[in-house]
């Protein structure tokens, strides 16, 4: 519909006509129900209007079956929008899990975005299309907002957190994005394009340069420079716990309870280290706030998760009951 009549961006993901038609059914049942409503608002003005002065209606029970008729359908229709609603919306927010990895980072007024591969880009994402990529965001300094209407996906991106976004495009082409969230004098700059490309055409303009090594390269290298690795040893006699096989399982703290080692759980151990210690370990670790970019702590969450793959190795922070009193992902 988009070009004569363009009331509706163009339905370019996966999720994007099951919001329609969930939208539409809405809008229907509205429709209906109002024009209903004001036509018998008006007929029964009409024919049931006052005829003298003195006239008073005679008071009229309805039977049962029809109230508990009036009363069953809406309920259906709700329960039937309810249901509904509720499939979209975990098919909108529940990634697949082989998903390809995007970083994104909002500040004032850009967007920067990181690949795994590491080709980072501004204002700019290119991806495959057909292939599902889910796009881990946090923001630099004010709340931003994820909006590409085209995908029908808008999240928050906010400061101190990582929430997540998913689309699966399902044609080639050039999507805007824009920030949703107004969040200083040039919001309204905040905008850029998703560039949905033939898996053919992506490979080739993965392999086209501009990666500085992958994200888990960089996020090693930013390890070493820091000084990570010489209390985070992979032998387990470290003054910090060793980072192998980390990422992803349960890990028991100094003081009872569990926490996942997700990626703002690493996000806090390195900016507010003291903020949950490992059972076992000393709160000697100094805060990185200041010294890493947000950029730098994906980075360095990648090479923490490349290092999940490593065989042989002891997780950090020991065994642990399966009833992990962790935190959720984003709930802070
Ligand atoms: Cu960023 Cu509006």
């Amino acid at each position: 519909m988009g070009q004569r009549f363009p009331l509706f961006p163009e339905q370019a993901s996966t999720v994007a006509p099951m919001t329609d038609n969930l939208y539409f059914f809405l809008i229907g049942i509205t429709v209906l129900f109002s024009t209903g409503i004001f036509l018998a608002i008006l007929i029964f003005a009409i024919k049931y209007r006052r005829r003298s002065e003195d006239q008073v209606p005679v008071q009229y029970e309805g039977p049962a079956s029809l109230e508990i008729i009036w009363t069953l359908v809406p309920l259906g229709i709700v329960m039937l929008m309810f249901a509904w609603g509720t499939h979209v919306f975990f098919a909108a927010t529940t990634p697949p899990r082989d998903a390809i990895e995007i970083y994104g980072v909002g500040k004032q007024w850009m967007w920067k975005l990181q690949h795994m591969e590491g080709h980072r880009e501004i204002n700019e994402l290119h991806v495959p299309v057909g292939t599902p990529v889910r796009v881990t965001l946090t923001s630099e300094d004010v709340i931003h907002s994820f909006f590409v209407p085209d995908f029908r996906i808008k999240t928050d991106v906010l400061p101190g957190r990582y929430t997540t976004a998913w689309f699966e495009a399902t044609k080639p082409g050039r999507y805007r994005l824009f920030c949703a969230e107004y969040c200083g004098t040039d919001h309204s700059r905040m905008i850029g394009w998703i560039h949905v490309m033939e898996p053919q055409e992506y490979q080739a303009w993965l392999s086209g340069g501009g990666a500085e090594g992958s994200m888990a390269a960089s996020g090693q290298k930013l390890f070493e420079d820091l000084g990570c690795a010489s209390c985070h040893t992979t032998d387990g006699r470290g003054r910090g716990p060793n980072l192998v096989g980390l990422f992803g399982s349960p890990v028991a703290l100094a003081g009872g309870g569990t926490v996942k080692a997700d990626a703002a759980y690493i996000r806090e151990s390195i900016l507010a280290p003291n903020a949950k210690i490992v059972a076992g370990y000393q709160p000697i670790m100094p805060t990185f706030q200041g010294l890493v970019t947000e950029e730098g702590i994906t980075q360095l969450i990648e090479h923490i998760r490349s290092l999940g793959q490593q065989p042989g190795a002891a997780p950090a922070g020991q065994p642990v009951q399966p009833e992990a009193a962790g935190t959720k992902a984003g709930e802070r």
